[in-house]
């Protein structure tokens, strides 16, 4: 009998009875909205970036899309075309135009280079967006927002815990972050909006809850707990106190389940074949944090190659194809862009491999080995 394929999915999250018992105790209490779970959540992520505010949400789209609207920004935003359609959505929704820039191939992060390129008098916000968990060159961009006086954002849904010169990601501009299921830690759905502004954090806090600045848990410790003062007209974007508890617990596990993606990273780097692959690069004074790992295939027919990583029980997938500047609604809209030659030429070409704390030595051999058995036989 022929072996069975190994099964090696994209990513599976990391939980364990830790997380399960944090969940059954709050169903357990009967508070299920926003509670005291959610300030547990954020005390421990902002401790983490070492940053004094940190505000949950159901979503790093919410995040984004709070981070312009909480600012006023109506401008142009200059953000990469090679991430997922949610970076650029949040700019339209926020009523502010995306001006898309291109990538350096290495990290298919912003190229400084083309930001400088695209900064018009309209423009008014940076978008740096830390692709695949290595952290954008904020160090540069952060100076070129600096000297246009420009609004620095980071969608660092791809990068919890990455790094530049021993700054985190969320502690350059305004910090967005995402916790679902593929991230280096999750809540299912969520999201977290990071600052250094305390009164950009109050703001964003009453935006998250319907505009009203005091939230259902801190009144009920008042005399006319009914009385609720909305200061914004806001939105309700609310984390629950069940997801909360779920991101409290995995905050305990995250500098281990990223240590274990570098880990495995390391393994990769060691067993994928230079021949067909460009390997992520980790750059001199980085930190990355692989949330995916992903590789630059060259000269392969990438569905044919895709094909046979599937039938050996390996789900790769690619991340991101079609860029953003080509999907429908926004090769429509006609946004303003610059040239945008390495973002095709990355969406073409890339690949994403399994990648999950909980991978194996021999998964990630396993994976290796297919990976290098297929391309040859998928030369273009
Ligand atoms: C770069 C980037 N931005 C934004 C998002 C959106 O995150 P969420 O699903 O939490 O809204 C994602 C998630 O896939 C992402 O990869």
């Amino acid at each position: 009998m022929p072996e069975a394929p190994r099964h090696v999915p994209l990513c599976i999250p990391n939980l364990d009875a830790a997380e399960l018992e944090a969940v059954a105790d709050v169903l357990k209490s009967g508070w299920l909205a926003h509670g005291p779970m959610n300030h547990e959540f954020e005390a421990k992520f902002a401790a983490f970036l070492e940053l004094p505010h940190a505000v949950c949400m159901n979503s790093c789209t919410s995040a984004l899309f709070l981070s312009l609207v909480a600012q006023g920004i109506k401008g142009e935003v200059i953000v990469p075309s090679f991430t997922f359609v949610a970076s650029a959505n949040a700019i339209v929704t926020a009523g502010a135009t995306p001006v898309f820039a291109d990538v350096e191939y290495e990290t298919g992060n912003l190229d400084p280079a083309a930001v400088e390129a695209a900064i018009t008098p309209r423009t008014e916000a940076l978008m740096a967006v830390h692709y695949a968990g290595h952290v954008a060159d904020m160090r540069r961009i952060g100076e070129i927002a600096a000297r246009h006086k420009l609004l620095l954002i980071e969608d660092s849904a791809e990068a919890i815990g990455a790094a530049q010169d021993g700054v985190r990601t969320g502690g350059w501009g305004t910090g967005c972050f995402s916790f679902f299921p593929t991230k280096n830690l999750t809540t299912g759905e969520g999201g977290m909006l990071t600052t250094r502004d305390a009164a950009l954090a109050a703001k964003v806090r009453a935006l998250v809850g319907h505009g009203i600045e005091s939230t259902t848990l801190a009144r009920e410790k008042k005399e006319r707990p009914w009385l609720r003062a909305a200061t914004f007209a806001g939105y309700n974007f609310r984390l629950s106190n069940v997801l909360a508890a779920l991101g409290a617990k995995q905050m305990d596990k995250l500098a281990g389940m990223n240590a274990a993606r570098r880990a495995h990273a390391k393994r990769y780097d060691a067993a994928l074949d230079r021949e067909w692959f460009d390997l992520p690069v980790e750059r001199p004074g980085c930190t990355h944090v692989y949330q995916m790992y992903v590789v630059k295939t060259r000269g392969l027919d990438r569905t044919k190659f895709l094909a046979k990583l599937k039938q050996t029980g390996i789900g790769a997938s690619v991340h991101f194809d079609p860029p953003v500047h080509t999907q429908p609604y926004y090769a429509e809209a006609k946004h303003p862009r610059g040239g945008l030659s390495v973002t095709e030429r990355l969406s073409a070409s890339c690949v994403t491999l399994s990648m999950y704390p909980q991978m194996t030595e021999a998964d990630v051999q396993y994976v290796a080995e297919q990976a290098n058995r297929a391309a040859p036989e998928c030369r273009e």
